[in-house]
C-alpha cells in the first residue's frame, strides 16, 4: 500500500464524508476537529456558490491522504488586489513529511496563479473562512508554510467567551440594559430571513468589507444566529454567530451615532446565550476587533492565535520552495 504513489484529484461533492473524516483525524487540535463538517462546508460547499473554490484531494491508490482547499476572494481587499488564499490543508497524521502537504500547496499555486492571481495567502477568505490564518499550535504548518516561500505577514486572534457555568460574565442578564435601551426607542430582537435586506444594506453601508455575506450565512440557519438592534424603524447594530462555525461569534457592529449606548454588549451577550442554548460552552469570537469591549462585556480572554502567511507567485517573483510538477 505504501508503495502506491501519491496523486492528486479534483475534489467532488461525493467524496466529500471521506473528507471530513480526513479533517476529524489530521486536525490536530480537538476543538477544529470537532467542527470538521461543518468546516468542511462553509469553504468547500457554501463557498463555491459565491466565488471560484477548488478542492484538491491527494490520494494514496485511492485512500484520501491529504486535502486543500483554496479560493479567491469575492470582493477583494484592497480592491482589485489579485490573490488567492487556502482556505483549508490536511494531511493525514501518518502521511506526514513525505510530501503531501507541499505537493497540495504547488497544484493550489498553478491553480489560482491560472485564474489570475499573483500572491497566495494563507489566511481566511471571508465571509467563508475557518481560520484567519493559521494557529500558531500548528506548529507543523507554520514550519511547512515557510519551507514552502511563504513569509509571515500580519497576526490575528481570537477571544475565548466561557458559556460553561451560569455565573459567567458572558452571560449575565440582558434585561436591565434592554429596559434602558427601550425607554430610549431601542428594540432588540432575533434577526428573521425578512431583516435580511435591511441588515445585509445597513453593514455594506457601514462598514463595508463582507460583513453582509456573514450575515446571510448566520440568519435563519441551523446552528446560527443574529440579533439586531432597531430604532425608528432603521437598524443600528447586529451581531451574529455561527456562520463559519457554530462555536464562532462574529461580525457585529453597532452605528456609529449609536456607539456607547450599550448596544453592543446587549447583542453580543444575547448571541453567547443563543449559543449556550446550542449547545456551545466556549465560545470564540472570532478574529477581533476591539479586546477592551469584549473583555468587559463578556469577560472574554485572548486564546487563539494566528499568524497570517502570504507567498509570491507572480512570474517576476521569487519561487522559492516550489515544488516541480
Ligand atoms: C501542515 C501539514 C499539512 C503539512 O503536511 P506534510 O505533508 O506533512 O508536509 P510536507 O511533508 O510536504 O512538508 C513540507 C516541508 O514542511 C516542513 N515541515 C512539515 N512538517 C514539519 C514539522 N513537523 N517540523 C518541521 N518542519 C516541518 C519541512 O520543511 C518539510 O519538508 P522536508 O520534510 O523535506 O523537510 C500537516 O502537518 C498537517 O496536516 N497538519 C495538521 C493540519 C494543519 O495544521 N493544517 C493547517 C491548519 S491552519
Amino acid at each position: 500500500m505504501d508503495d502506491e504513489r501519491i496523486s492528486v484529484t479534483e475534489l467532488t461533492t461525493e467524496r466529500l464524508p471521506e473528507v471530513v473524516d480526513l479533517c476529524r483525524r489530521g486536525l490536530d487540535l480537538t476543538e477544529d476537529a470537532a467542527e470538521a463538517d461543518a468546516i468542511v462546508d462553509t469553504v468547500y460547499r457554501r463557498a463555491r456558490v459565491d466565488r471560484p473554490v477548488v478542492g484538491l484531494l491527494a490520494v494514496r491508490g485511492t485512500t484520501p491522504v491529504g486535502v486543500l482547499v483554496c479560493s479567491l476572494p469575492e470582493r477583494p481587499d484592497p480592491p482589485g488586489a489579485a490573490y488567492g488564499c487556502v482556505d483549508l490543508v490536511v494531511v493525514a497524521p501518518q502521511e506526514r513529511r513525505r510530501g503531501v502537504g507541499r505537493t497540495l500547496l504547488a497544484h493550489a499555486e498553478r491553480w489560482l496563479a491560472g485564474r489570475g492571481a499573483r500572491e497566495v495567502l494563507l489566511a481566511g477568505n471571508p465571509p467563508y473562512y475557518a481560520w484567519p490564518g493559521i494557529d500558531v499550535r500548528y506548529t507543523p504548518a507554520v514550519c511547512a508554510a515557510l519551507a514552502l516561500g511563504y513569509h509571515q505577514d500580519r497576526t490575528a486572534w481570537n477571544m475565548t467567551a466561557d458559556l460553561s457555568y451560569d455565573g459567567s460574565p458572558a452571560l449575565r442578564s440582558t434585561a436591565e440594559a434592554e429596559r434602558r435601551l427601550a425607554a430610549a426607542g431601542v428594540t432588540v430582537r432575533r434577526a428573521e430571513p425578512g431583516d435580511l435586506p435591511a441588515l445585509t444594506a445597513f453593514a455594506r453601508d457601514t462598514f463595508g468589507g463582507t460583513w453582509d455575506g456573514e450575515l446571510v450565512g448566520s440568519v435563519g440557519r441551523t446552528g446560527a444566529g443574529c440579533e439586531v438592534a432597531w430604532r425608528d424603524g432603521a437598524v443600528v447594530g447586529f451581531a451574529a454567530w455561527g456562520s463559519s462555525r457554530p462555536s464562532w461569534f462574529g461580525p457585529m457592529g453597532t452605528a456609529p451615532a449609536a456607539a456607547g449606548s450599550g448596544i453592543g454588549g446587549v447583542l453580543l451577550r444575547r448571541c453567547l446565550r443563543s449559543q449556550r442554548d446550542a449547545g456551545i460552552v466556549r465560545a470564540q469570537i472570532g478574529w477581533v476587533g476591539p479586546v477592551p469591549f469584549y473583555a468587559g462585556s463578556a469577560g472574554a480572554r485572548i486564546e487563539r492565535v494566528f499568524l497570517l502567511h502570504r507567498k509570491d507567485i507572480s512570474p517576476t517573483g521569487t519561487q522559492t520552495g516550489q515544488e516541480p510538477e
